[in-house]
């Protein structure tokens, strides 16, 4: 294996995510990187990539690195508590970012909050708000998808969710959006500080929301659902809930909309899938894993930090070092999966790994699905002979994922 290896170009000489060819094509760079070996140093992040599915399920499930972005070398240092602003008594040992136990605290006492029942009745408030988008955009011969729907759902869908009220809408979109980048170790430091700002005055409105909510509790909404856990659940605390309704717009806004330019691409792409893939919500369901696997527009995966210095499939980890998770490398793998050039609506996934596995398995799965499905329903029902007007323009610039710079597409009406 290693004479092998030692024949190989450099993996800096042949993978890199921010360029103009993997933006195109990600795949052959991907086979590349798994080609390496499982745990795969790649400099030009100062982080070993983790490339094999089972290991990756296994560190998923057992959580055997830190989720904690203060537990990375190169992070600041953690501040005293005398100097917390609202941002680290947020950010430092609460809701999602605290210790596993906490975590799972949380996961569990809120669960209730994401059930199917409840996605349903949220499905039945962003429903005018689909409507209302689409009403605005008309009847043109063609238009911009990513400008005029993609942009506006996500902010849309999950403040309506989580019971946000309207009033709050133009002050609080202006600094919530950034908060996954106060931990993400790909910005710069200069650009992780003005999130971490960002957020302080994001957390500051969001007290008030909530403050105006506990006088008007019962809303069918997030909010009513968590002040209601508050109450019933010693150790979740207000500042539990501030940190998940951050986590929940700052990690459902950039996913989704990342969904949503990719969903319209591949089904116009593959249009002899749109019935298959469109017949219910369900059938969308798992279309929607065929999308994301099929266009495989992630570029980094997942970060953890190792806690100590430890092995990990046989290569010497030290402390602080980032490992990222990658399970992209796999979706157009002959070896993994049947065909894999084909998009077939109804593949089978087992296991289906896209939204996460284990402990941190993705909270917002179900709602995503759901409102991506409700979004291009609305899209096709109003423009049945809808298609792509270009090639779209890749936009290499996002840290996470290609995305398009545009999506023009004619209505054909
Ligand atoms: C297409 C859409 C989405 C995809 C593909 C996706 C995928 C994922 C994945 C893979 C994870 C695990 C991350 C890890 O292990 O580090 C995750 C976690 C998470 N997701 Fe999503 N997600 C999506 C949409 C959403 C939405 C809409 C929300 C909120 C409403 C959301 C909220 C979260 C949160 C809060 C976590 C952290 C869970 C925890 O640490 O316990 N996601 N997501």
């Amino acid at each position: 294996m290693s004479e092998i290896l030692s024949e190989l170009p450099p993996i800096e000489e042949v993978y890199d995510p921010n360029s103009e060819a993997y933006s195109i094509d990600p795949t052959p760079q991907c086979l590349e990187l798994a080609k390496r070996g499982r745990l795969v140093w790649y400099a030009p992040w100062q982080a070993w990539i983790m490339t094999r599915m089972l290991d990756i399920m296994a560190c998923w499930k057992a959580e055997y690195l830190s989720s904690d972005f203060y537990d990375w070398e190169f992070a600041p240092p953690r501040p005293p508590k005398d100097q917390w602003s609202n941002f680290e008594r947020a950010f430092i040992g609460h809701s999602l970012v605290a210790d596993h136990d906490h975590h799972r605290l949380v996961r569990r006492v809120t669960a209730p909050a994401f059930s199917r029942h409840v996605v349903d009745a949220i499905q039945r408030r962003i429903e005018p708000d689909v409507q209302k988008l689409f009403d605005e955009l008309g009847e043109p011969d063609s238009f911009d998808y990513l400008e005029k729907i993609a942009q506006e759902i996500p902010f849309i869908s999950i403040t309506r969710t989580i019971g946000v009220p309207e009033k709050y809408w133009p002050d609080i979109k202006q600094v919530i959006l950034t908060f996954t980048e106060t931990w993400n170790p790909t910005i710069s430091d200069e650009r992780r500080e003005s999130a971490r700002q960002d957020s302080n005055r994001a957390i500051e409105i969001l007290k008030d929301v909530i403050a105006e909510r506990r006088l008007a509790p019962e809303q069918d909404d997030f909010l009513s659902v968590l002040l209601k856990v508050e109450e019933e659940n010693e150790g979740f605390e207000e500042w539990d809930i501030i940190t998940l309704v951050l986590a929940l717009i700052g990690a459902g806004s950039d996913t989704t909309l990342v969904a949503q330019q990719w969903s319209v691409y591949a089904l116009l792409k593959n249009r002899d899938q749109i019935g298959a893939a469109m017949e219910s919500a369900d059938s969308f369901s798992n279309a929607f894993s065929e999308i994301m696997r099929w266009s495989t527009n992630s570029k980094m995966g997942f970060a953890r930090y190792a806690p100590q210095d430890m092995q990990i499939l046989d290569q010497a980890v030290s402390k602080g070092q980032m490992v990222l998770m990658m399970p992209h490398l796999k979706d157009h793998d002959p070896g993994y999966y049947d065909d894999p050039e084909t998009f077939d609506a109804k593949r089978v996934f087992n296991p289906d790994v896209l939204f996460g596995y284990g402990p941190r398995f993705c909270i917002g799965a179900a709602l995503a699905k759901r409102q991506l499905y409700l979004t291009i329903s609305e899209l096709f029902k109003r423009f049945p002979n809808i298609e792509l007007a270009e090639e779209p323009e890749r936009d290499t610039g996002d840290h996470n994922a290609v995305t398009f710079k545009r999506l023009m597409l004619n209505t054909n009406i």
